[in-house]
């Protein structure tokens, strides 16, 4: 025997089993999207990885010490995308989208990678799904896509998911606020970590997520931004949040939050949710009105966010049942064959009312009658329709046990409204 294969390291492989919660994620996330007219965009799932050094930033983590990247046969540096917001503001410039009407809204969904250490929902390939609205910076656009994600997450009924809203102000705000930041960082340079100590400069916010005692000490009476917020940026955070309660979204305001992507400006938000241990983010986002400038566009604001699928779908794990419900509605048909010459007829049976819409499955791998029945039954199917020799048939209800004759022909034409071909 050959040697076997693991999955690589810090990646899913998602069963069978696992689908139907993936898919009532994937499905109710569409259905709000697309209700509330947002279209969808899919781009390639690496990109150059320049898009990413300057997208994302980089002093952040993921440009640093987690991007997949790889030379091309060209001699062109790629990095599997870790993320879609710059990936698909690239396309916003690249399509010259400005020129559409505004905002545009789009969203997406798939792979993404980055290079962490693997444990319990956090993974080296992920799932995201990701929504953008480009070329607005109504705060109305802000409380629309966070009462979007709330709608989401209580159409899935995520166990535990809370919001936390906060806001960065403007670039100019933020580069004066992290000044004094790191005035009081360096009065306390001997009590923060070696960590922290080392990116006063290029990162001082970071400071706040340390875990360490020390820096955590420092950091209780360390400046706010939100507190440093004035004018126009904190008129918009005060709209954002009016636009939340009148939405109905409950969150608390965390005027410490620290996003892990450089490019965020005014409103921030994140979700967390239960029973996940250390990675209860279930997902985020925030306004980022310089990345698409930053990237060859015009000055044009935006926002959006993006959920984990597998983090959601860890956190549902109890629930897969409901998952079931929400993802493939009633159970079909399984149909049982009492001999060969039924065997043959069943195939034939199984197709038509595929062709004609309907879940039918069958056994294939020689099972008695009593065999089949079980196989029915653990299949989830709503009807057996049992073929008998000489072309009768009788259908049994799967939930109350009953049975009674048909005749084939009739049966699949109800259903199908279509003769057995
Ligand atoms: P993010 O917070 O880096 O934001 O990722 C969003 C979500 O993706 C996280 O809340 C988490 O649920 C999931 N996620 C991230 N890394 C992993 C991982 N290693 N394993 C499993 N799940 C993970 C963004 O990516 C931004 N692009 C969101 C955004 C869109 N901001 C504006 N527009």
């Amino acid at each position: 025997m050959g040697e076997k294969f693991k999955a690589p390291r810090g990646t899913l492989d998602a069963l069978p089993a696992d689908q139907p919660i993936r898919r009532a994620i994937e499905d109710v996330a569409r259905r709000e999207l697309e209700l509330a007219g947002y279209g969808r965009i899919d781009t390639p799932a690496f990109e150059d990885t320049e898009l990413f050094a300057r997208g994302v930033g980089a002093s952040t983590e993921v440009v640093q010490k987690q991007m997949f990247t790889f030379t091309d046969q060209g001699g062109r540096s790629l990095t599997l995308r870790p993320e879609a917001t710059a990936a698909i503001c690239r396309a916003y410039v690249e399509h010259g989208m400005h020129k559409l009407p505004q905002p545009v809204k789009v969203w997406t969904s798939g792979p993404m990678f980055r290079h962490e250490r693997p444990q319990a929902g956090r993974y080296r390939q992920f799932t995201q799904v990701d929504a953008e609205a480009i070329g607005s910076d109504s705060p109305l656009v802000d409380a629309e896509m966070i009462a979007l994600a709330w709608d989401i997450l209580e159409g899935l009924k995520v166990p535990g998911a809370r919001f936390s809203v906060g806001s960065l102000g403007s670039v100019e705000a933020r580069a004066a606020y992290l000044d004094e930041l790191r005035e009081h960082l360096r009065a306390h340079e001997s009590k923060l970590s070696v960590e922290v100590r080392e990116r006063i400069d290029l990162n001082p916010l970071r400071a706040f997520d340390a875990a360490d005692e020390g820096t955590q000490a420092v950091m209780a009476d360390a400046p706010r931004l939100l507190e440093r917020l004035e004018g126009a940026d904190a008129e918009h955070f005060a709209e954002v949040r009016a636009g939340l309660d009148a939405l109905g979204v409950s969150y608390e305001v965390d005027p410490t939050m620290v996003r892990g992507l450089d490019y965020y400006t005014r409103t921030v938000f994140e979700v967390h949710a239960d029973g996940l241990g250390a990675q209860s983010q279930i997902g985020g986002g925030g306004r980022y009105d310089g990345l698409v400038e930053q990237l060859g566009g015009p000055p044009t604001p935006a926002m959006g966010w993006a959920f984990g699928v597998d983090r959601i779908a860890l956190a549902m794990a109890g629930d897969v049942e409901g998952g079931r419900d929400k993802a493939t509605g009633p159970g079909g048909v399984f149909v049982v064959a009492d001999d060969d010459e039924a065997r043959a007829r069943a195939l034939q049976v199984v197709t038509t009312l595929r062709r004609g819409g309907v879940r039918a499955d069958l056994d294939l791998a020689g099972r008695s009658q009593k065999g089949q029945m079980k196989q029915a039954d653990r299949s989830g199917a709503d009807a057996a329709l049992v073929l008998g020799a000489g072309g009768g048939a009788s259908v049994r209800d799967m939930r109350s046990g009953e049975q009674r004759d048909v005749d084939p022909d009739a049966y699949v034409g109800e259903l199908t409204e279509r003769p057995l071909s």
